[in-house]
């Protein structure tokens, strides 16, 4: 008989044998920037995620650089839509004015933005429209100069989460020639077409009017095909790989982590966090094992790095299980 449980007789054991560990600094915390002033309003989908205008960002912010976590990624929520998106890509865009704020008054935290025009186009796609189609390469300058303005405003890294092709070579270009060869693009290369974005969707108003995204996010039958996308994205230039969502694409994760050599970023989406919370709302789960578990498991399938809603609460816990070796 091989006594396994040799090594699972008491915590201070299991600590010691331990094979994986999840540190506040790999997690990235989103936070969504909206116009107006004085508002903090709670995502109805998503309980315990707020909206901030400008002047209340600090609220969060304060709490974000006590916890000790890696990263914010900045989401803008504007006032006004086009189909052009035309608000994604001002110097004054909200996005940029959020970004700016944190840049002087959190020098210390890495600010990554979210370059994609969903949440400022009027019929909420990701890319410029003609004729119902999702255009590719016409959509291509927009997403750089978001990119760029964002980058100018004081952005660390840039996230592009469209899905068109080839925009990660159009990004590097543009950040390059203009003097920012440094700043390094985060792509979210393996993007899902998700009913797990739902409630991120309410968050940020940017749900498609009319259609789906199938036509440029991947399908999820699919294993092959991110392989496909997570290569041409590192060609391109992508310093950092993202698959998204986490939870239901474990495999990909670990498929993706073997394959290749760069940073894995996991983005645990919005759906995910409200079954979780909703569930713990009801008192049907225990909130902090199960997000502890599975930020655990995002881990071990092979990220390094986790976009979570969860990250405030769990960069806490995660603290107090590193302290508290008694059970
Ligand atoms: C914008 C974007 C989305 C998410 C991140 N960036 C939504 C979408 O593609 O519809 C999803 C995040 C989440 O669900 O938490 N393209
Ligand atoms: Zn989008």
């Amino acid at each position: 008989m091989n006594r396994n449980r040799r090594l699972r007789q008491n915590s201070a054991i299991r600590s010691l044998v331990r094979e994986t560990t999840v540190l506040p600094s790999e997690l990235v915390y989103p936070i969504f920037v909206t116009e107006g002033r004085g508002i903090k309003e709670e995502v109805p989908s998503m309980p315990g995620v707020y909206q901030y205008s400008v002047d209340r960002l600090g609220e969060i912010m304060d709490k974000v650089v006590k916890s000790g976590i890696g990263g914010v990624m900045i989401f803008g929520v504007p006032a006004r839509k086009d189909a052009k998106g035309s608000e994604a890509y001002r110097w004054d865009g909200i996005a940029q004015k959020g970004i700016k704020y944190i840049k002087n008054n959190y020098p210390e935290i890495v600010i990554i933005a979210d370059i994609c025009l969903c949440a400022y186009t009027s019929h909420g796609h990701c890319g410029l429209v003609k004729d119902d189609k999702i255009l590719n390469d016409e959509t291509l300058p927009y997403l750089a100069e978001m990119a760029l303005t964002c980058v100018q405003a004081g952005a660390d890294m840039v996230a592009p989460s469209d899905m068109m092709d080839g925009r990660v070579e159009y990004i590097r270009k543009v950040l390059d020639n203009n003097n920012f060869k440094d700043t390094p693009i985060m792509s979210y290369s393996a993007k899902y077409a998700s009913a797990y974005y739902g409630p991120f969707r309410d968050a940020a108003h940017s749900a498609p009017k009319f259609g789906d995204r199938k036509t440029y996010q991947m399908d999820f039958a699919n294993v092959k095909e991110a392989i496909r996308e997570i290569s041409s994205d590192i060609v391109e230039g992508a310093d950092i790989v993202m698959v998204k969502p986490a939870l239901a694409y474990l495999d990909v994760i670990k498929e993706v982590s073997q394959r290749f050599d760069v940073p894995v970023a996991a983005y645990n989406v919005s759906g995910e966090y409200a079954m979780v919370k909703s569930a713990s709302l009801a008192g049907w789960i225990d909130e902090k094992k199960i997000v502890l578990e599975n930020l655990y498991a995002i881990k071990r399938a092979g990220a390094n790095i986790i976009i979570t809603y969860h990250a405030l609460d769990a960069a806490k816990w995660l603290e107090e299980s590193l302290k508290i070796q008694k059970d």
